[in-house]
C-alpha cells in the first residue's frame, strides 16, 4: 500500500509493475501473521523481510513492537520506500549470495521474492540456504514462501532445488507446508510455478 504522493513518486520507478500500484491490499499479510506468527514473534525482535516490495509486512512488524526491521531488495525504489518508513534497508541482488553474513535476526520473512532456481549449482544453492539459516537466532522463526520458478533451459534444476531445500529444512527443523488452494488465495500466494511451498519454523 502506498500512502502519499512521496511514496507514489518513489515507487513509480519500481522495476516490477505491480509494485507501482498504490492500492495493493495488505490483508493477506495480516492473515499470515494471524495464522502463523504471534505478537511475541515481533516484540523487541530484529525482523528481516527478504524482497519486501511495498514494505507492508515490515510496517506491521514495527507496529507489533519489533525492535528493528530490515529489508533487502535489489530495487532502489523499494530501498528508498523502506528507508522512508524507518526500516533498515540493504540493496543487494540475492542471486549473488546471502547479503547478511555474520548478522543475526529473530525472524526472517519472505513472500515470493526468493527463487532457488536462480543459483547456478547445487553447491551455491546449499551455501545460500546455509548462510541464511546461520542468520537466524537459535530460537528464531522463519516464514518463507519461495517463488521457485524454473529458469528456461534449466528446468531439471528444480528437482535439485526440492531435494536440497528439503535436506536443509530437515537439518534446521523447518517444516515445508504445501498450502491448499484456499490458503494460497488467503495468503497471497497466487503464483504460476510448479510447486507452492511455505517453509516455516515455529
Ligand atoms: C513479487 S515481489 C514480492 C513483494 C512482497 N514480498 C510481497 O509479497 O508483496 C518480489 C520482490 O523481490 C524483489 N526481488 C526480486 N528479485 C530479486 C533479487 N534477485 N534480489 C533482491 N530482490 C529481488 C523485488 O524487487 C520485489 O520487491
Amino acid at each position: 500500500m502506498l500512502y502519499n504522493v512521496e511514496e507514489k513518486e518513489i515507487m513509480s520507478a519500481a522495476g516490477q509493475h505491480n509494485l507501482r500500484k498504490p492500492d495493493i491490499s495488505v490483508e493477506s499479510f495480516r492473515l499470515i501473521i494471524k495464522k502463523y506468527l504471534r505478537r511475541s514473534a515481533f516484540k523487541n525482535k530484529r525482523i528481516l523481510d527478504i524482497g519486501p516490495g511495498q514494505c507492508d509486512f515490515l510496517d506491521m512488524a514495527k507496529k507489533a513492537g519489533a525492535d528493528r526491521t530490515y529489508g533487502c531488495d535489489f530495487d532502489p525504489a523499494v530501498g528508498a520506500l523502506g528507508k522512508l518508513r524507518g526500516h533498515d534497508m540493504t540493496i543487494a541482488n540475492l542471486k549473488q549470495g546471502w547479503p547478511y553474513k555474520g548478522e543475526v535476526f529473530d525472524g526472517i520473512f519472505c513472500r515470493g521474492s526468493l527463487n532457488c532456481c536462480w543459483f547456478s549449482s547445487e553447491e551455491r544453492l546449499a551455501a545460500f540456504l546455509d548462510d541464511m539459516a546461520a542468520s537466524l537466532s537459535p530460537d528464531g522463526w522463519i516464514w518463507i514462501a519461495p517463488w521457485n520458478n524454473p529458469v528456461p533451459g534449466k528446468e531439471d534444476f528444480l528437482e535439485v532445488v526440492h531435494r536440497v531445500s528439503k535436506e536443509w529444512a530437515d537439518k534446521n527443523a523447518i517444516r515445508i507446508e504445501i498450502p491448499s488452494p484456499r490458503k494460497r488465495e488467503k495468503y497471497g500466494l497466487i503464483y504460476s510455478i510448479p510447486r507452492i511451498e511455505i517453509w516455516r519454523r515455529k
